[in-house]
């Protein structure tokens, strides 16, 4: 049977898009059952009716600072379309504690950056700024502190001198499409469990190669 999904999105939803278009292969472990959005504009939302998937708007900022308030209308959203797992795909708004808890282990979320490294906004600049050679993603559990939790997959990308917030967030997002429906495969597949703070994969996470970077193309003799 395959897992029923719901993603939380805020926004344009291209991590929604890979997810959608991952789910349509026969093999894939779950099938994408609603798309919920926290904002009426977010272009995500068209592009999820396209793909035929239902969608749901629950409008945040009525609720203020009542998390609480917010997150019953979102559980019965998800009661009513019988979600086992649920993807946030730059889902901008805190949750609970307890909201989480009651997701332990069912909740995965994307950020664009190799975490612990660079959580919150603008890791692509924190990035940057911090000169580091190679950033990435980072798909994880959700757990109540923000951009944290067992680490289910990573992608890397190389970081050029001249890239700028907005070339290396282009390169690591085409990283993010790919791990994202990996990831959820593992986890809809029962491929992965988790230790403690850990994530480990059932089946092993086999070397697939190195990144060095900067690359040297030279050697000096
Ligand atoms: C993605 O880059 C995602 O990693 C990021 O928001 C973007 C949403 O884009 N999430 C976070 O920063 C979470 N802290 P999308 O709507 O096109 O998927």
């Amino acid at each position: 049977m395959k897992r029923r999904v719901a993603i939380l999105i805020s926004g344009r939803g291209s991590n929604m898009a890979a997810l959608i278009e991952a789910a349509t292969a026969d093999d894939f472990p779950a099938e994408i059952a609603v798309v919920i959005s926290n904002k009426a504009d977010a272009g995500g939302l068209a592009k999820a009716a396209a793909s035929g998937v239902a969608t749901v708007i629950i409008e945040s900022k009525p609720f203020g600072r009542d998390r609480a308030a917010f997150e019953a209308v979102l559980q019965s959203a998800l009661d009513q379309n019988k979600i086992d797992l649920i993807c946030l795909g730059g889902f901008m708004r805190l949750f609970t504690a307890e909201f989480v808890q009651r997701w332990h282990g069912r909740m995965l979320n994307i950020h664009p950056s190799l975490l612990p490294s660079f959580p919150g906004l603008d890791p692509h600049g924190q990035a940057l700024n911090a000169g580091v050679k190679i950033s990435g993603a980072t798909v994880h559990f959700v757990i109540p502190e923000t951009d944290a939790g067992p680490i289910v997959m990573q992608g890397a990308v190389a970081v050029a001198d001249d890239d700028t917030p907005d070339t290396l967030a282009a390169r690591i997002l085409e990283i993010e499409h790919r791990i994202y429906p990996d990831a959820l495969r593992l986890l809809a597949g029962g491929r992965i469990r988790l230790e403690g703070d850990l994530c480990k994969t059932t089946d092993g996470a086999g070397p697939a190669g190195t990144l060095i970077s900067p690359a040297m193309r030279l050697r000096d003799v």
